[in-house]
């Protein structure tokens, strides 16, 4: 196959990217995104800030903008994000305890049932695990609502769109070896057990020479496959951009049949949160098909 979404799709996964509203408008970035991926995640606009900037007044004008453009051009959707510390409006910065425990459920009820049945996965709660050695939670804003709040807000997912993955989504959880891998690891493993519903982890997979790719990758997608969730890489970017470090990725992800999709953060290098000078993408910054966009081909070409 000659794009990547039409090259996973021969083993029955995707290839998406992170999707800017406000790019939507030029035709060099809609040309390639719309050609190359068959999944679509919003890089912002549906993020809390984005579609509930006043408490209870729900705004969807830019998520339905990606999400219209993504459907219209027969794309899939991945939801991003509904539970998180980042990006919280200023009124849900300022609430505490229960208050902003039901706070965070009229949230997830609120954008879930705009998008009810429509969204493939989504990132139900985000980046709750703390950096470092501790292997725990992450202190915030929600996690001092109580420990439980992670999974009130699965459960709240489940309810209000069945239809949906429900994933849990961290970065720097791709090395086996990492604290923090092992902590999200423990609970989605215990969610597992005691019937919390969770359907998919998120590997973010922003790698850097902090975090940089490694060959337990591999080891790490398998493992939480064997818990009985479906993987997904879902805000792949490679600083530098290695070729060879794509197809490990893509290799790794394609040897575990639970690795459903991988996602890039992004289409062109210009497009990346990574800021001007930075290469972690398959096409420069003018829509050239780099040497890790072929070697990505190539992998999920079977080579
Ligand atoms: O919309 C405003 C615009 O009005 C203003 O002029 C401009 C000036 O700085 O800022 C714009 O907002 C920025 C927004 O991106 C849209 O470009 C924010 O300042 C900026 O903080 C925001 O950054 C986003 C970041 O998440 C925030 O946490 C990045 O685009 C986005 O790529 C990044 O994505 C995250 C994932 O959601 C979660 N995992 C990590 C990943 C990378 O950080």
């Amino acid at each position: 196959a000659s794009t990547l979404g039409a090259a996973a799709a021969q083993s029955g996964r995707y290839f998406g990217t992170a999707i800017a509203s406000g790019k939507l408008g030029d035709s060099a970035y809609t040309t390639i995104a719309g050609r190359e991926f068959d999944m679509v995640t919003a890089e912002n606009e549906m993020k809390i800030d984005a579609t509930e900037p006043n408490r209870g007044q729900f705004t969807f004008t830019a998520g339905d903008r990606v999400y219209n453009w993504a459907v219209q051009n027969g794309k899939r959707v991945r939801g991003h994000t509904l539970a998180w510390h980042n990006q919280q409006p200023g009124w849900m910065q300022s609430l505490s305890g229960s208050s902003l425990r039901q706070a965070m459920i009229n949230h997830i009820n609120g954008v879930m049932g705009h998008y009810k049945g429509k969204i493939y996965a989504w990132d139900v709660v985000n980046e709750a695990y703390a950096d470092g050695n501790s292997g725990g939670r992450r202190d915030s804003n929600l996690q001092r609502t109580g420990n439980d709040w992670i999974e009130v807000a699965f459960r709240t997912a489940r309810a209000a769109d069945p239809a949906a993955k429900l994933c849990y989504n961290d970065y720097n959880i791709d090395n086996w070896t990492w604290a923090k891998t092992q902590g999200v690891y423990n609970m989605v493993r215990d969610f597992r057990a005691r019937g919390v519903p969770i359907d998919c982890v998120g590997l973010q997979s922003h790698f850097n020479a902090n975090s940089p790719y490694n060959s337990n990758y591999r080891t790490t997608i398998q493992s939480f496959a064997a818990l009985g969730v479906d993987v997904q890489i879902t805000e792949l970017d490679i600083q530098g951009g290695s070729a060879t470090t794509y197809a490990n990725v893509v290799r790794d992800c394609l040897a575990v049949p639970r690795c459903t999709g991988i996602s890039v953060w992004g289409v062109r290098d210009s497009d990346s949160w990574l800021g001007a000078g930075a290469t972690p993408l398959l096409f420069d910054g003018n829509g050239n098909k780099k040497a890790a966009y072929t070697a990505v081909l190539d992998v999920l070409n079977g080579g």
